[in-house]
């Protein structure tokens, strides 16, 4: 069987005329059993020829699909999947504010929707490293890049610290403003995005490192200088107070002197970002709670409020497993003992809050 895009579609809308199940079946069988012929590009994909081009097609979709059509009972309910299929082949569905095709949201398996992150291992592929102590994990600047943006449009990471973020963006087509304090931390950055050359890269994307304050600098100066009125995604990372200590500079959030000083500050940085978001877009903060003299203090909780009290709306509160810090590496029996001792519970989790403007 020959594997070009039109040909299937007009295959299977000629079986949309057969009066015969089992007929339909037959032919629907003889494709699944033909995909072991197909091209594949190693990760999972199809190459279908279509117009003198190659698309990508999931082959975990293409059989789910097929195999929705082969059980099914009734003649209509055949053809309604695979009218359905016809629909996934040929036409491409999104939202105004991400690429997904929803005529083939089954192909997006690994986006997560569910409220509880467990990420196993960290993406350590291209330009990612583990190199900065307090950064975070690929998988989350990925997963919100994917589901809240489309190609082409602009993230801005307010701490953006070894530049995760941007090397994600400019690995999925986005473009994205970076702002980090210390000097030393916004050279390394730079080196790690400039190291990101990635298969997908996107040569026309944009990266823009800024060294500054994200509490004071102005924002509308800055986008101006770019050619921008606006970022379609906000990403905030900041220090979960003072647990890991970046620098001795006044704003520098992990330096504030009590809770309300750091809260003060965060703030500052929700306002000033506030008025460069496009409506109906999102704004993903990535915070955890902390231990003080024996009591927890809700920080994550506090955080979300200051970002409510600006008008924003909640849209999820995610609870992500969060693994051993260096600082308590191999030392998990001790910290079990003192947990026993101390009527507490050691942090397995974050907070990542998510909201719309
Ligand atoms: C938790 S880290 C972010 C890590 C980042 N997500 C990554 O993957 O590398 C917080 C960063 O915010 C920076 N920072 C703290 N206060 C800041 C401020 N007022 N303006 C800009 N950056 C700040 C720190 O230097 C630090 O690099």
């Amino acid at each position: 069987m020959k594997h070009n895009k039109s040909k299937i579609i007009n295959n299977l809308s000629n079986l949309l005329e057969y009066k015969n199940l089992s007929k339909i079946k037959e032919y629907i069988i003889e494709i699944k059993n033909s995909i072991s012929n197909f091209n594949t590009d190693g990760y999972g994909f199809l190459n279908i020829a279509s117009d003198g081009e190659t698309i990508k097609l999931s082959e975990k979709y293409l059989i789910s699909e097929l195999n929705q059509i082969i059980e099914t009972q009734t003649i209509q309910r055949t053809k309604y999947y695979i009218k359905r299929l016809i629909k996934g082949l040929s036409e491409v569905k999104t939202s105004k504010i991400n690429d997904i095709n929803l005529n083939r949201w089954k192909e997006y398996s690994d986006i997560i929707t569910d409220s509880l992150w467990y990420l196993d291992k960290r993406d350590t592929s291209g330009a990612h490293n583990a190199g900065y102590w307090g950064n975070f994990i690929p998988q989350i600047p990925n997963q919100f890049l994917r589901r809240y943006t489309k190609k082409g449009e602009w993230v801005l990471d307010t701490f953006l610290g070894s530049g995760t973020t941007l090397i994600e963006s400019k690995r999925l087509g986005r473009n994205g403003i970076g702002i980090e304090l210390q000097p030393k931390i916004v050279k390394l950055a730079k080196k790690n995005i400039a190291d990101e050359n990635n298969l997908f890269s996107d040569k026309k994307i944009k990266t823009e490192v800024i060294k500054g304050d994200s509490t004071e600098i102005d924002y509308e100066k800055e986008l101006e200088k770019i050619g921008i009125k606006s970022v379609q995604f906000l990403i905030m990372h900041p220090p979960y107070w003072d647990i890991i200590k970046f620098s001795e500079h006044k704003n520098d959030l992990s330096n504030a002197k009590t809770i309300d000083g750091f809260l003060n500050l965060f703030g500052k940085v929700v306002d000033k970002t506030y008025p460069i978001l496009d409506k109906e877009r999102y704004l993903a903060v990535v915070i955890s709670d902390k231990y003080f003299k024996g009591e927890w203090i809700p920080l994550g909780f506090y955080t979300m409020q200051e970002v409510l009290k600006r008008g924003y709306k909640l849209k999820s509160t995610i609870v992500k497993n969060f693994e051993e810090t260096k600082g308590k590496m191999n030392q998990q029996e001790l910290w079990r003992y003192r947990a026993l001792v101390g009527g507490f519970y050691i942090f397995k989790h974050e907070y990542i809050f998510l909201f719309k403007k």
